[in-house]
Order: C-alpha cells, then sequence, then structure tokens
C-alpha cells in the first residue's frame, strides 16, 4: 500500500474525500481524475448525479440527498484476473458499513447488488482505465462506485427498498460515509496479497445469498436456468444447469426460487 504522499495515509486511510452538490457521475469524475494522474484513494462523493451509471449501461438515478453515492479510486497490483476483487472489497465493505450504522445486514447477490431479502438496496459499479496515468508500474486503475439507497426506496415498480425502509428509521448518510470507508482500510489491505486475496474471495462467498438458489441469468446470448452452487476463483458465478456445469462472468441474476434446507 503506498504511504502518505497520496490519499491514503500509512495507516490506509482515505483522507482525499471530496464532496459535490451535483455531478455528472461520480465515477465519470475519478475517471477523469484518474486520467489526470489522481493518487489512490481519492474519493468523490456527490448529493446528486445527472447521469449516474448502473451496470450494463443502465443508469442510476436517485433525487438529490436521498442516497449515498461515491466512488473510490484504486491502483492496485493485481492479476488481470482478479480485477474483480476490486468491486467486492468495495461491495463486503458497503454491506458491513449498512450493518454499523442501521443494524440492516444486506447480502450480496450475485454480481455485486446490496440487498435486504429479494429487495435491491445498492448497487456497485466498477470501471477501469488502462490508459491512466499515476499509479506504480504494474498497477491498474480502477474506479468503483456505490450506490446505496439510504432516504429513497429506489425508482416506482423496482421492488427496491432503502436503508430507512428497511431500518424503519432514517439513517445518516455522513455516518454510512465514514464507516464504509473505515470498513475498506483493511479489504484494500487485502488486496495486496495472496492470502488477503483469498479471504476477500472466501468471505464473498460466504456473502452471497445467490449461492444455493435457483436461477434464471440473463445473457447477452439468452438465458441460462439452473442452481447457483458457487463462484469461480475471479468470481463468476457458477451454474449447474442439470446437464452441465457453466461459468458465467456477465449478466443478470433473478433468483427463481431458494433451494430448500437440506
Ligand atoms: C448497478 O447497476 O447496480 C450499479 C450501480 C452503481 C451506481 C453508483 S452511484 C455512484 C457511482 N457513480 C455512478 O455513476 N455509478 C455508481
Amino acid at each position: 500500500m503506498s504511504g502518505g504522499a497520496g490519499p491514503l495515509d500509512d495507516a490506509g486511510r482515505f483522507g482525499d474525500v471530496r464532496r459535490f452538490d451535483t455531478l455528472d457521475s461520480t465515477n465519470a469524475y475519478l475517471l477523469r481524475e484518474a486520467g489526470a494522474g489522481a493518487a489512490e484513494g481519492t474519493v468523490a462523493v456527490a448529493d446528486y448525479q445527472t447521469a449516474g451509471r448502473g451496470r450494463l449501461g443502465r443508469s442510476w438515478e436517485a433525487p438529490p440527498g436521498t442516497s449515498l453515492l461515491l466512488s473510490i479510486l484504486l491502483r492496485p497490483a493485481l492479476p488481470a484476473g482478479e480485477l474483480t476483487l476490486c468491486t467486492a472489497a468495495v461491495a463486503l465493505g458497503a454491506a458491513d458499513a449498512c450493518a454499523t450504522v442501521s443494524g440492516i445486514a444486506p447480502g450480496i447477490k450475485w454480481p455485486n447488488d446490496l440487498v435486504v431479502g429479494d429487495r435491491k438496496l445498492g448497487g456497485v459499479l466498477a470501471e477501469s482505465d488502462p490508459d491512466a496515468r499515476g499509479g506504480a508500474p504494474g498497477c491498474v486503475t480502477v474506479v468503483v462506485g456505490v450506490g446505496i439507497n439510504v432516504d429513497w426506496p429506489g425508482p416506482e415498480g423496482t421492488g427496491a427498498t432503502s436503508l430507512r425502509q428497511a431500518a424503519g428509521r432514517p439513517v445518516h448518510r455522513e455516518a454510512l460515509l465514514a464507516a464504509l470507508l473505515e470498513e475498506l482500510i483493511p479489504r484494500r489491505a487485502s488486496l495486496a496479497s495472496d492470502e488477503g486475496r483469498a479471504r476477500l474471495a472466501a468471505e464473498l462467498r460466504d456473502r452471497c445469498v445467490t449461492i444455493g438458489t435457483q436461477v434464471r441469468v440473463e445473457l447477452a446470448s439468452g438465458s441460462l436456468v439452473g442452481r447457483a452452487i458457487g463462484l469461480g476463483a475471479s468470481g463468476q458465478l457458477l451454474v449447474d444447469t442439470g446437464t452441465a456445469v457453466r461459468m458465467v462472468t456477465a449478466g443478470d441474476v433473478v433468483h427463481t426460487r431458494a433451494e430448500p434446507p437440506a
């Protein structure tokens, strides 16, 4: 981990937290900053995004002041196949932060949704820039963005929820942000070693509520039905279709029913 020269101090804390009333997208902003050489650990937080981005080219919308919308710039030295662990580190940190400030411990629905039961509470989107300057040789530049519905249960008709709704009381966004950045410190450190990465992967398997359920996976090429039986080494979803085990790297998952207890 880098020392005191950048926003990550010697204790690994995120010291450069940039706050905005409005941004196009915190991910887009940090990718621009990364391209201009911003240091690892820079954080962008916005009250409102005019062009928030979701997974698979979707938009991410929230009225002003209702959600925690932030992105974190990471520049880890990671093997190419393990980049998804950056997203996992942030999703796990966000889930634990929710538990700390609200008492609600979300699960992680593959690949990175924060869920309470079958309702979506938040999402994580990692974007990388292979050309960005500013990292040490061998490091990759990844911007990981998180959107958490704090005071607004998501767009109508989506069946999403908010921390306020799930906890039955208001939750303070600043407290959630502070808890999330605190949770990220040890997880960022874990990205730097084989043992740490194995720990993150194990933590993700433990928290992934998709494993053990019947799923339908919407792929670009059609859909796939089966039972989610685990995660591959790089976070792929392993789906047993009854005739084969398929490895899914990207797609939308619908939990069709929980597996009955053994
Ligand atoms: C998903 O589709 O589930 C991922 C949503 C990620 C949304 C967050 S909000 C903060 C950050 N900036 C963006 O433009 N997107 C992410």
